[in-house]
């Protein structure tokens, strides 16, 4: 039975859709079946991420509607092993989406894949509220910002009320100075969020250039820093015991 995880946050652009792609290749490269499913409705962007945008025909509202199945759906990428998507709809309304239906897809997903890593929005609206269905439990990405933080404070309480207890942190886009500058250690940031920490990912300009050129991290630059990170991210989610080693820079 397969483990469907959502990556959300409470302020936008924290890094959702860059850590959801590179966290699902890691984990399809370690041998696990996995998915991609976009849930941030009308403004998708993980087939970007992916570099799959010129392949994905079907959306999951599709498969809803049962005018296609999953495995139909599902787009194998071309170039990483074990890997698959599963786009949001480009225009669809959220409140035409049937949550019962979207609930239905998470147990297909989980029977068909051993990971579906969801890219969720930001905030904690219908479309938010929405992607939480199908999924099992939640990574949300933060940044280190107090702002940034309490947002996703505020994301992990609306989780925790739609009944996801496993709530994980990934704190990105992290600069040594930062910590330096305002002395808070990660404790502080565990505590302000209150939810235990998954991992920590650099700041890294190949997160950025990869985006950018539409390939995923790990065919961009497998020596990337951030990349080791993200790997880290998908170890310790299959259980590995990966110790978060020195964090503050
Ligand atoms: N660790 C990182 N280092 C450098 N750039 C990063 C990092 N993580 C994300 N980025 C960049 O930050 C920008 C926003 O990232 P992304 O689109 O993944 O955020 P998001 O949380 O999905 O945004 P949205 O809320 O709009 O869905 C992108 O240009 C991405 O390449
Ligand atoms: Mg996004």
């Amino acid at each position: 039975m397969g483990k469907n995880i959502l990556f959300t946050s409470g302020k936008g652009g924290t890094g959702k859709t860059a850590s959801a792609a590179a966290v699902a290749s890691c984990l399809a490269s370690l041998g696990h079946r996995t998915i991609c499913l976009d849930c941030d409705v009308g403004l998708k962007n993980l087939d970007l991420a992916l570099g799959v945008s010129d392949r994905s025909v079907m959306d999951f509202t599709d498969v809803l509607s049962g005018q296609v199945s999953l495995s139909d759906a599902a787009v194998a990428h071309p170039e990483i092993e074990n890997l698959f998507f599963l786009s949001a709809p480009s225009t669809a309304m959220v409140e035409d989406i049937d949550p019962k239906a979207m609930k239905a897809l998470g147990d297909d997903l989980r029977e068909q894949f051993d990971y579906c890593i969801i890219d969720g929005p930001a905030g904690i609206g219908k479309n938010f509220r929405l992607a939480a269905e199908p999924a099992d439990s939640a990574i949300v990405v933060a940044n280190g910002d107090a702002a940034c933080l309490r947002d996703g404070q505020r994301a992990v309480m609306e989780l925790r009320q739609l009944g996801l207890e496993d709530v994980r942190l990934l704190v990105n886009r992290v600069k040594g100075f930062f910590f330096k500058c305002t002395s808070s250690t990660i404790d502080d940031v565990i505590d302000n969020v209150g939810a235990r920490l998954i991992g920590v990912i650099p700041e890294d300009k190949d997160v950025l250039l990869s985006g950018g050129l539409e390939k995923p991290l790990c065919l961009y630059n497998k020596d990337s820093r951030a990349l080791a990170q993200f790997m880290a991210v998908a170890r310790r989610i299959t259980g590995e015991d990966v110790p978060l080693g020195k964090i503050r820079a």
